[in-house]
């Protein structure tokens, strides 16, 4: 056996391997050299999912012929000038993407720092096939062409020229998202895709790259703990999508994808969102060097934190603190297809006191008027109630929820604030509040329990009643007195106090069927969220009930002091806002 030294195109191609994978992580090179070159505008074009051509164009600090044939030497880089590596501030330090992309693809690069003449150098597959003078602006233009062309192994792996867009965006998307101050445009196929400005907010950007309503439904994230920042966005829970697809983590300036990202995030948001909706968040952490290791894989894409528990507790308190702070705010926007049922009464043609006792058969009738529902002896008589407000609200305060004229339907409140029209869901808001007044009493000495008069038995098959049993401590914490009673059967000797005359049966055998979806590893403290929720659910007012204008101020009092109680429980809002604009729009008077 012959053991020999490879030679450099070769071992460029197998470095190559895991560098550069598909299109997208060549561009995502190129872009992130054009970073670390202080560029203030970045301009990315792509051909065909960048399969067949990748051109990035950047102004930053360019390079003179001879730092072009460096850079696409093996191991050459201008971002480590000690042997600090792991100081390292710069996007880029392996000094390996040029020559790597070189070596599976014509690759070109014409370069010109300020000041002085450009130059270009191009290199086909390993090959130099051009050296020589080259014009443009001050800065750097890389041309990647037929990437993987003579490496069919390669190529025949790569997906759609759709996919590899796709890829390709999210990588720009994701870059851009970290650097504000840069102003980034992409165009596919010579269509713009993207393009944002320089020195934009960088909440702005977020939206921008994202989704523009993001920009009314948003926290501001901001936690510093142990020399750890973390700042960013994060959607009301309300705002909400069916896919995590929005998610971005950055670690130093750098677009990372870490587990520990999703985990804690579905953690912070988990009892203001149904299972299956996803918030958006753009979180930075801006991490001293040596508590982060940047160098775990070629691709750059994964780092290791030192103490990962560290920053995870850290983004799931700093969501919940802004999230928190937010108190009852919802989002602002109702549905759309809700908002156009409002719907304008037509013009009658004729005079009130004229209208026909029979309609006419067959004569047209507009749908949805109210015209067309007159009152018969048939109909019922409508079910909303107003009575005067016993308690007007003192002169000089204004509450953001406004003072109860009624309710509708026994479900919806009306309220008139200062500034529009408030309707809130009862049931919804009155759930929330019941799970925040159960996490703060867990917080403290526990759930307070009121006896019940009777004991009630609840009969449940004996694998539920297993489950319950082993939990009767826990459950105690929460106001809930259990005792097994036969083998299928619980008996209930207290609820807790604060949900009232509830369903006690339909609440045992609730958290039953929780206790068998639980991990049993984790306490019931840990999952308090859960109880809380399957508890706040039964003891809530429930929509159906009439209340008093009284018990309507209150639950609007209370709302506007607690905090996340502008969601319900499942992340729809608990309360919707028209605001007088928005009325006077529906009549037309604006
Ligand atoms: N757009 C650019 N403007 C100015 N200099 C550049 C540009 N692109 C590359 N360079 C120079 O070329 C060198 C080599 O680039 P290359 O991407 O191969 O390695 P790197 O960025 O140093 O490290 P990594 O392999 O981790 O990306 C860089 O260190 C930089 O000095
Ligand atoms: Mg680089």
């Amino acid at each position: 056996m012959s053991i020999r030294r490879l030679p450099e195109h070769l071992v460029n191609r197998i470095a190559a391997g895991e560098v550069v994978e598909r299109p997208a992580s060549a561009l995502k090179e190129i872009v992130e050299n054009a970073v670390d070159a202080g560029s203030r505008r970045i301009a990315i074009r792509i051909a065909n999912g960048g399969l067949d051509r990748i051109e990035v164009s950047d102004d930053g600090c360019g390079m003179d012929s001879s730092e072009i044939a460096l850079a696409l030497e093996r191991h050459a880089t201008s971002k480590l000038p000690d042997d600090a590596i792991e100081n390292v501030a710069t996007l880029g330090f392996r000094g390996e993407a040029l020559p790597s992309i070189a070596s599976v693809a014509r690759l070109s690069i014409d370069s010109r720092p300020a000041g002085s003449d450009g130059w270009n150098r191009t290199v086909d597959n390993g090959v130099v096939v051009n050296e020589g003078p080259a014009a443009l602006p001050p800065g750097t233009r890389v041309i990647v062409e037929q990437l993987f062309g003579k490496v069919p192994a390669r190529r025949k792996f790569l997906r759609s020229a759709k996919a590899e867009y796709a890829a390709c965006l999210d990588v720009v998307r994701r870059l851009a998202m970290a650097h504000p101050a840069i102003a980034f445009s992409m165009e596919h196929d010579g269509r713009r895709v993207l393009g944002v400005q320089a020195d934009e907010a960088r909440e702005d950007r977020v939206a921008a790259l994202t989704d523009r309503a993001l920009a009314d439904n948003h926290v501001i994230v901001a936690l510093e703990r142990e020399g750890v920042r973390l700042s960013g966005v994060a959607s009301l829970p309300t705002y909400n999508r069916g896919v995590g697809d929005h998610q971005f983590l950055f670690v130093n300036g750098r677009p990372v994808r870490d587990r520990l990202l999703v985990g804690a995030v579905r953690g912070a948001y988990a009892d203001m969102l149904a299972r299956d909706r996803h918030p958006v968040v753009a979180l930075f952490l801006d991490v001293p060097p040596l508590e982060v290791d940047v160098n775990v894989h070629p691709a750059k894409t994964e780092v290791r934190f030192r103490d990962p528990a560290l920053i995870r507790g850290m983004i799931v308190s700093g969501l919940r603190r802004a999230l928190d702070a937010e108190g009852f705010r919802a989002v602002q926007h109702a549905d759309p297809a809700g908002l156009s049922a409002w719907r304008p009464e037509p013009v009658s043609p004729t005079p009130i006191g004229a209208m026909p006792i029979f309609e006419a058969a067959g004569a047209p009738v507009p749908a949805y008027s109210v015209a067309e529902r007159r009152p018969t002896f048939l109909t019922p008589p409508p079910q909303a109630r107003a009575e005067p407000a016993a308690a007007p609200a003192p002169e000089g305060t204004s509450f953001p929820l406004g003072v109860a004229r009624g309710q509708v339907a026994r479900t919806y409140i009306v309220a008139e604030a200062e500034d529009g029209l408030v309707i809130v869901d009862q049931h919804a808001a009155h759930e929330r509040l019941t799970l925040e007044r159960m996490r703060r009493a867990m917080e403290g000495q526990g759930v307070a329990a009121q006896a019940l008069l009777l004991p009630e038995v609840v009969e449940l098959d004996e694998p539920a009643c297993d489950r319950l049993e082993a939990r009767i401590a826990e459950l105690k914490d929460f106001g809930l007195e259990l005792e097994r009673f036969g083998p299928a059967a619980m008996l209930v000797r207290a609820t807790p106090a604060m949900l009232g005359q509830g369903d006690v049966q339909g609440l045992v055998s609730d958290l039953a069927d929780d206790l068998a979806a639980y991990d049993s590893a984790l306490s019931l403290k840990e999952r308090l969220d859960l109880v809380a929720a399957t508890m706040a659910c039964h003891g809530s007012v429930r929509a159906g009930r009439i209340l008093s204008v009284a018990e309507m101020n209150a639950l609007l009092r209370e709302m506007e002091i607690t905090p996340r109680s502008g969601q319900c429980n499942h992340g729809r809002p608990t309360w919707v806002k028209l605001g007088h604009g928005d009325i006077e729009k529906l009549f037309g008077r604006k």
